[in-house]
């Protein structure tokens, strides 16, 4: 049936719901240029305004999915379980995480992104170990996943193409903040990944995509159910990112602090989320009776770190790059630090080099914050309270006026939980 664009635009935006066939209809012609990008915008603008239902976004979802390929995972010979991150500041849980998960007995193909706006990409942090490989094809991704259980790569160009060219036009219309794109975006990769089960981190609070959480808790029960509707065990945590996670912000400073909790040490916070979404990730895949705080106690997940780098290329006994520039950002007032805003924090660490502007920008491996004290710490002011690091002394005036309001400090201080709920089918 031939199908005009104008009308399911129309459709949507008089608030109508689209039919199955409508939905695989113009996801298919968006992605191979029959709908055009500006008719693409007031579509993806209707349904920001307008909404979708759950049946409506699963169609959505599984149009972006039939888009490309699916990666045959079924010659793997261990369960196969992922995870994704909404996305937060000093989110650096994928990489402690997948080896700890495979040194428990499963397989983790972890097809991850770049950075974008002030959240941090999994691939930029892996990247400053000198020699690592983000860009794998099928083939060496099911061979790693035989051999060491562990992958963080690139997806594959081949995996929802029509999300890659979504996404980006989103990005530039102001419809980025729509539960259901938001939702078939995501699992849309997701799901594609070809992997059994898969648990979400949804993280709520200012240095998140979902600020309060109502909002955070409506996008996992979506995200939740698409994952069910497909046949793909799905759970999801909801986790607090009001504060940045762990001490440190940025790239290289990231990957250090990640091999510090998989050799027993880190912040409390990190080794806390990594823990619980390993048990998480591990029910999910049939192994609950293993015990990842064991496991990581062992070494044996710092040994599946090392081999998962080296299996790309990289050099895990590298000395990670270095700020040419290292500042200190003191403490406004003596008490208890009560606040550390997380979107200040990862604006600042941006600025400082840590991100990208746009897509094709460098990211500077070495910049970014280290937090010296977090909230219910005491602090003295005048003290140093963060470290900012930078190769570029010029863009430390940005960091610091982005940092002005970030920090408040009080009395004493309600500690807040970490996990707030877990969301299952
Ligand atoms: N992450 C995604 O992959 N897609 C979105 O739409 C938002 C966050």
């Amino acid at each position: 049936m031939a199908h005009s664009v104008i009308d399911v635009i129309r459709a949507k935006r008089d608030g109508g719901r689209l039919d199955d066939e409508q939905i695989d209809w113009v996801v298919d012609a968006y992605t191979r240029g029959e709908v055009a990008d500006e008719q693409m915008s007031a579509l993806a603008m209707a349904i920001l305004l307008r909404g979708m239902d759950r049946a409506e976004i699963a169609r959505w979802t599984a149009a972006m999915i039939g888009s490309g390929e699916r990666l045959d995972l079924a010659g793997v010979p261990r369960p196969t379980v992922d995870k994704h991150s909404t996305g937060g500041v000093g989110d650096k849980i994928t990489l402690p995480l997948t080896p700890l998960v495979a040194a428990c007995g499963a397989a983790v193909p972890q097809l991850s992104g770049r950075g974008l706006g002030h959240t941090g990409g999994t691939l930029d942090k892996l990247e400053s170990i000198p020699g690592w490989r983000a860009r794998l094809s099928a083939a060496e991704i099911r061979a790693q996943l035989t051999e060491v259980g562990a992958v963080v790569c690139a997806a594959t160009d081949g995996l929802a193409p029509a999300d890659r060219k979504l996404y980006a036009l989103r990005d530039v219309t102001g419809t980025v903040e729509s539960i259901p794109l938001i939702a078939s975006s995501i699992m849309s990769k997701k799901i594609a990944e070809g992997a059994q089960s898969l648990v979400l981190d949804v993280k709520c609070g200012s240095g998140a995509f979902m600020k309060d959480q109502d909002q955070a808790r409506a996008l996992a029960a979506e995200l939740v159910s698409i994952g069910d509707a497909h046949g793909v065990r799905t759970s999801a945590l909801l986790t607090g990112m009001s504060v940045p996670l762990g001490v440190a912000v940025g790239n290289a400073l990231e990957v250090a602090e990640s091999a510090e909790v998989l050799q027993g040490g880190g912040p409390a916070d990190v080794v806390e989320l990594t823990l619980a979404l390993a048990r998480e990730m591990l029910a999910g895949a049939g192994l609950s009776d293993v015990d990842p705080a064991e496991v990581l106690a062992s070494g044996r997940a710092f040994d599946t770190w090392r081999a998962m780098i080296s299996a790309q290329g990289g050099d895990p006994d590298a000395r990670l790059p270095r700020a040419a520039h290292v500042e200190t950002f003191t403490a406004p007032a003596s008490g208890v630090l009560t606040g550390l805003d997380a979107y200040a924090v990862g604006l600042a660490a941006w600025r400082l080099g840590a991100g990208r502007a746009r897509k094709e920008d460098d990211v500077q491996h070495a910049a970014g914050i280290r937090c010296l004290a977090k909230p219910g710490d005491p602090v003295t002011e005048g003290a140093p309270l963060l470290e900012l690091h930078t190769d570029t002394p010029e863009k430390l005036p940005g960091a610091r006026e982005a940092l002005a309001d970030a920090v408040t400090v009080g009395t004493a201080h309600t500690p807040a939980p970490l996990v707030l709920d877990t969301i299952r089918p």
